[in-house]
């Protein structure tokens, strides 16, 4: 983006050649041929500098120079004034000038003072946004700076220090829980706990229990007492993540203890008291719900005092970037590779899919990819695993368990593939991701040396051996006549 510079001069000569010089440095210049004129322009548009002349028909500098800081205090201007008027100088510097310039004077002087003012606003401007990332990503991790996030964040920076319910919701992999926690990161009750519960992970008792706690013999099993979560969270910051699917009376309870800041433990009598602050998370559509008559309308106001809405990656694809190196970084040093960036076609295969997982299928698809990688960059071929899970057609029962992408692709790459995705699902344990694959811990243990396969859990000397005998194993998959052929 070219700086944007108003230059305010009565003079047409002087004004022509500040004009000409600046426009040649590749700056955006917008001339005034008066105070009045500047001041109009002021009003339609915001500048990063403006110079302008003291001594002016209509209003004078100095005006100009006032009006410029009403409208935006950080506004930088420089004066040109009259040979011989300190008092002018002093004047415009004390009513907040950047700085200020005697005629007559050099273009090149004029240029150099602004290249300096700029450089001032450029690094305010950065140091601000340094500010704003330490602020609001506080321990948070968050990467992106779209426009939507930017909004994200926004809302998160000014709900945070509040005790204002937020409800948050999005597809999923969007980040919603990373949100929950900056939120509470960003409040004041960062020193105290933040404690999160999963409420579609648990059937309707126990998740009570999580929630509220129960006392010693309250039920079968219940051998002990147990603190809920409410409780942990006292003082904090409870986070129910996927509210969507609770049953009537949890809903019931939970209202009750938003609203009141008690409840009683299961098979308790005694009330317990509370300062909760609460923040929950959907996937799904609540208001469908609230037609449907399966989530009450009375608690979805209470938890949606405030509203986040996590933008899909397909709508803010320009995050895609930034989110890759981020997590190119991040696996690189947990795998112990070294890759660096992703090539340009591999950033444009990026741009074209649609992400139906969001930041999580992105963050999935760069570990994979930094496994896949052989140099220090990734290749298209090392993300050809995108859409495996259906970017919506395609996706039922009889799709491939492989995603053929349309210019084809090597069968060893494919291979190699299924073995990471193999060994992934077993944890890296490779005896049991080769049952998975139905070959042999030899037939795995070879081809993992083959594709040059590492994980940092593997300390060599605890791979299997191999054997003496050529090993009859090795060649008891459809895979084995090729290999050798290689
Ligand atoms: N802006 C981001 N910067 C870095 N990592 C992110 C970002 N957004 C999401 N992630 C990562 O993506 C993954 C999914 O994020 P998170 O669990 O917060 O999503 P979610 O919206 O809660 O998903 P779900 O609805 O499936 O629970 C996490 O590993 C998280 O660290
Ligand atoms: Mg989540």
């Amino acid at each position: 983006m070219k700086p944007r510079i108003l230059v305010a001069e009565d003079e047409a000569p002087i004004r022509d050649g500040i004009v000409a010089a600046f426009t040649d440095a590749g700056y955006e210049v917008v001339a005034a041929g008066s105070g009045r004129e500047a001041i109009d322009r002021l009003q339609e548009q915001n500048f990063d500098l403006v110079i302008s002349d003291y001594r002016m028909p209509e209003k004078d500098g100095l005006e100009v120079l006032n009006h410029a800081r009403n409208q935006n205090e950080e506004a930088v201007v420089i004066v040109m004034t009259a040979y011989g008027t300190v008092d002018h100088a002093v004047e415009v510097m004390r009513a907040g000038a950047y700085d200020y310039l005697q005629k007559p004077f050099k273009v090149e002087d004029l240029e150099f003072k602004v290249s300096k003012a700029l450089e001032h606003v450029r690094l305010r401007d950065h140091v601000r946004y340094l500010e704003d990332r330490v602020e609001t990503g506080r321990d948070s991790g968050m990467v992106g700076s779209s426009r939507l996030m930017k909004e994200v964040w926004e809302t998160v920076r000014k709900v945070a220090p509040s005790n204002a319910a937020v409800l948050i919701q999005g597809e999923t992999g969007t980040g919603k829980e990373l949100v929950a926690q900056a939120i509470h990161n960003n409040s004041d009750r960062r020193q105290a706990a933040f404690v999160k519960m999963n409420c579609a992970a648990l059937p309707e008792g126990l998740l009570e229990s999580e929630l509220f706690g129960h006392e010693r013999g309250s039920f079968t099993g219940a051998e002990r007492k147990r603190t809920g979560r409410f409780e942990l969270a006292s003082g904090g910051t409870l986070f129910l993540d996927e509210i969507g699917n609770m049953s009537q009376g949890i809903q019931a309870k939970i209202l009750r203890a938003i609203q009141e800041q008690e409840f009683e433990r299961v098979g308790g009598t005694q009330t317990v008291h509370v300062d909760v602050r609460l923040v929950a998370a959907t996937n799904g559509d609540l208001d469908e719900a609230i037609q449907r008559g399966t989530f009450r309308e009375d608690l979805y106001y209470r938890l949606n005092v405030v509203n986040i809405l996590m933008p899909s990656l397909r709508a803010r694809k320009e995050d895609i970037e930034p989110l890759a190196a981020h997590f190119i970084e991040t696996y690189a040093r947990e795998l112990n590779k070294d890759v660096k960036v992703l090539s340009p076609e591999a950033l444009r295969v990026l741009y074209r899919y649609n992400w139906p997982g969001n930041v999580r299928e992105l963050q999935n698809t760069i570990e994979r990819a930094v496994l896949m990688a052989e140099s220090q960059e990734i290749r298209p071929e090392d993300i050809s695993t995108l859409g495996r899970h259906g970017t919506g057609a395609g996706a039922g029962a009889d799709a491939m368990p492989v995603h053929l992408p349309p210019q084809g692709m090597d069968l060893e790459e494919i291979e190699k593939m299924v073995l990471l995705e193999a060994l992934k699902m077993s944890n890296w344990v490779q005896k049991e991701a080769a049952a998975l694959l139905n070959i042999s811990s030899r037939a795995m243990n070879y081809k993992v040396k083959k594709f040059a396969i590492t994980h940092p859990t593997w300390k060599k000397n605890r791979e299997p051996e191999e054997d003496q005998d050529d090993g009859q194993d090795l060649y008891d998959d459809g895979l084995a006549s090729r290999i050798t052929n290689r």
